[in-house]
């Protein structure tokens, strides 16, 4: 919710509803997924995308099978719900809110009495609410403690879509634009076009044009002139996976941003969940990174400009060290260098 009550994700009658985000500008239409299968496949396909968004869509996709097959005798609903976690598992490799969210839905699955499989549903489906719910109170969080690092009258350049259509509602790093909107300061936003697949140009310039906050759509090359020409006053990004040590992982371009960013002596800020940090990778060389399918590159939806028989390279991430990175603005609090340390309180430890 929030690009004008289009919700990114709805769950209703054991039915997951997603926003197709392929067909965004022109097309504002759902997809239904019936099946744990279907809901992978959605994944894996782009219809949703984003890594908070990506980790609840999992989580109802462990729901809508559990639902499914509740009627099923107990063996048989164990074997058919593994079979769905393995799915969503596979669907998409760089975003760890994915298996966030699958470790917190096989923990209840664990928890549920094992002859039970109708009570076992009803507990997965409780727990995919609960963590599509408190991802809208940690992006509302994250927006809050984001906002106050933010002048009035900035202009933030943003990469990709780390926007409502990315999480439950709100965003991480639209996230925070729209709450320094609400507390009042005038802003604008900078939307890089995010090449190849245009998440910048098709999704975060259209949440922003639908709220009319201003903004300024420009191609991923136009980056570095607009900060040397003084056009930028801030970097804010999302991240799909950050290490131990902050190292983040985010759309492809995002580092080339990160070290302009430095280069102009501009603030960069990562906005995040805890969800979204891996404290069980030491560094950003062991974060998997996507390869996607060349066809995004050598074209778009039904235009090819690129030659027959070109090699192409499409990693769908790149990972900006650590000492690039001002802050990790989470909903806990703003972790400032040395990012370890401060991610490690931010856990508690
Ligand atoms: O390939 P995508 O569109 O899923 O990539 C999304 C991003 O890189 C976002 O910046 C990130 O997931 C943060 S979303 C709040």
């Amino acid at each position: 919710m929030d690009a004008r009550g289009v919700e990114t994700l709805r769950f209703t009658d054991g039915v997951l509803e997603l926003v197709d985000q392929r067909l965004l500008p022109q097309t504002l239409r759902y997809v239904a997924c019936r099946s744990a299968g279907e809901v992978a496949a959605a994944i894996r396909d782009m219809v949703v995308r984003g890594a908070p968004a990506i980790g609840c869509a999992a989580a109802f996709g462990v729901a809508v099978d559990a639902l499914r097959l509740a009627n099923e005798d107990a063996t048989s609903f164990a074997a058919k719900l593994e079979t769905a976690f393995a799915a969503l598992h596979a669907s998409r490799p760089t975003a760890v809110n994915l298996f966030w969210a699958l470790d917190r839905m096989r923990a209840v699955w664990h928890e549920a009495p094992a002859d039970d499989p109708r009570e076992t549903a009803r507990r997965l489906a409780a727990e995919a609410d609960r963590v599509f719910r408190e991802d809208l109170e940690v992006n509302r969080a994250i927006g809050r403690n984001g906002e106050a690092l933010i002048a009035d009258g900035a202009r933030v350049m943003t990469h990709c879509n780390a926007g409502a259509l990315a999480t439950a509602g709100h965003g991480t790093a639209l996230g925070v634009v729209r709450s320094a909107r609400d507390a009042g300061k005038r802003l604008s936003v900078i939307a890089n076009e995010t090449r190849p697949y245009l998440q910048g140009a098709r999704l975060t310039a259209w949440e922003m044009v639908q709220e009319a906050i201003p903004v300024t759509l420009i191609t991923d090359n136009m980056a570095g002139h607009m900060m040397r020409t003084g056009r930028v006053d801030v970097v804010i990004v999302g991240a799909d996976r950050i290490a131990a040590n902050g190292d983040t992982a985010n759309k492809i371009g995002t580092y080339a941003l990160a070290v302009l960013a430095a280069r102009h002596g501009l603030p960069f800020y990562v906005a995040a969940p805890l969800s979204t940090i891996d404290r069980a990778i030491a560094d950003g060389s062991g974060i998997p990174i996507e390869e996607r399918d060349p066809s995004e590159v050598t074209g778009f939806r039904d235009l090819r400009w690129a030659p027959e028989g070109v090699a192409v390279a499409n990693p769908a991430f790149d990972v900006t060290p650590a000492e690039l990175v001002t802050a990790i603005i989470t909903e806990k609090g703003v972790a400032r260098p040395p990012l370890g340390d401060a991610i490690s309180r931010l856990f508690g430890a």
